[in-house]
């Protein structure tokens, strides 16, 4: 007999360690294990199940905010999901996922959740579905020398006094893609020396004294063929700041034989390489839900400033969770959307087939192929104009 879902307290933390093990393997030398003055970590939410005293099943909700559709949208973020071996298959996941979404909702009016996923298959049940991953690509350094030129972008290393700037060429590309979080808020800590101080280097790519573009980087040990160069975010707002970055990485050919480049989705710094090798190494797939359809669809520039869309109506059928179900009508009016509880009426998603059309990640046409989307077909080409045009893309991992 278990009882919960509760949140766990500092007590639990020897538990919450252990399971948390059980689960993902021993943690790496050097991790500083979490004591009971410093639980909870800002940002995070544990909560659990237990049979008798012990603790059986676990998930972890983090405070996020994530772009969508130029908005920022309030966004639980699932990690740290285990069960017990032996409680594995009992389907004690349900209230706890329950809970713990419900409890971002309340708290935060986090009307979307997202995860990556050691399988997919996990959690299809509730609603989530695949919508972009995280990916490493490795790229030959000496290739990089074959990048043009740029025309009149120039690179200077950042110090703790860029960080503002970092910050708003972070800002002005997440915001123009769906999914990217915003890496602002409690998950966040802010501090512009622990920033800088957390790679080798960070470049900037300047037009004039502007900020257009940044890669921060860590150079690895040894040196040679095998040596790997660490790019965790190369991130341009002008096609001349990806040529400059790129011709700054290009210089450690001698030193590194290959590049790591952590990206998602469409990366328009592949735009400038004028070779194919581009090879994905590591893909951390990543899943979106929707867990409320009013708060999630309200708020978002669905389309220029003049288009208006009065009630287009729409259901969600087979929630298991039972917050997205109904019927639906979304309006948008300057270009900004509204959401709320309508007649019935136009077609019906499938959960999935809702996280996907929010993402921006499936047309109409392949969520009815997918069987993920039903019912009437007339305004197919609507609900794609509106969902689409954006790149889905993820630059944290948690
Ligand atoms: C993943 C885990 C939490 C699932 O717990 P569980 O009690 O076995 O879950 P359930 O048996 O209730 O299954 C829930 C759903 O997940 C699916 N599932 C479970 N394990 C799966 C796997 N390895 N691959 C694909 N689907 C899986 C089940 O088929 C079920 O889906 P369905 O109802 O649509 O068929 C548990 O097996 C575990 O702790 N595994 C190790 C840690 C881990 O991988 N955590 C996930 C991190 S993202």
């Amino acid at each position: 007999m278990t009882t919960g879902p509760r949140p766990l307290l500092a007590d639990d933390i020897p538990q919450l360690l252990a399971l948390g093990q059980e689960a993902f393997g021993a943690f790496p030398a050097g991790y500083t294990l979490p004591g009971p003055a410093d639980y909870p970590a800002p940002g995070r939410h544990t909560w659990g199940t237990f049979d008798g005293d012990r603790l059986v099943a676990k998930v972890v909700r983090r405070e996020y905010d994530s772009w969508f559709h130029g908005t920022q949208v309030p966004t639980n973020g699932i990690a740290g999901v285990a069960v017990s071996a032996e409680h594995r298959g009992a389907g004690l996941l349900d209230d706890l996922m329950a809970a713990v979404l419900d409890e971002g909702k309340r708290e935060r009016g986090e009307a979307i959740s997202t995860l990556f996923a050691t399988a997919p298959g996990i959690y299809r049940r509730y609603g989530f579905e695949l919508v972009t991953s995280y990916d490493t690509v490795e790229i030959t350094t000496s290739r990089l020398a074959a990048v043009k030129p740029p025309e009149s972008t120039t690179t200077r290393r950042a110090t703790a006094d860029d960080f503002g700037a970092v910050r708003r060429v972070y800002k002005t590309w997440a915001s123009a893609q769906n999914g990217p979080l915003t890496r602002a808020g409690a998950s966040f800590p802010a501090d512009a020396d622990e920033f800088i101080g957390s790679f080798t280097g960070v470049t900037l790519a300047l037009a004039g004294d502007d900020v257009v573009g940044y890669a921060s980087w860590n150079r690895g040990s040894g040196y040679g063929d095998t040596s790997t160069f660490e790019v965790a975010d190369l991130v341009t707002l002008t096609g001349d700041a990806t040529r400059a970055l790129w011709r700054m990485i290009a210089t450690f050919a001698s030193v590194t034989g290959r590049v790591h480049l952590s990206t998602s989705g469409r990366d328009s710094a592949r735009l400038a390489l004028p070779f194919a090798g581009w090879q994905v190494v590591e893909s951390e797939p990543y899943m979106l839900r929707i867990h409320d359809v009013p708060g999630a669809f309200t708020g978002l520039r669905l389309a220029s400033p003049g288009v208006a869309v009065d009630g287009l109506a729409f259901g969600v059928e087979g929630d298991l969770l039972d917050t997205m179900n109904g019927h639906w009508s979304l309006s948008v009016d300057g270009g900004v959307s509204t959401c709320a509880a309508g007649p019935v009426g136009g077609p019906t998603f499938a959960p999935r087939g809702l996280s996907l059309l929010y993402a921006g990640a499936a047309s109409c046409a392949d969520l009815r192929m997918a069987g993920l989307l039903s019912g009437v077909q007339d305004r197919d080409r609507v609900w794609d104009s509106l969902f689409g045009g954006r790149q889905v893309h993820v630059r944290d991992y948690f």
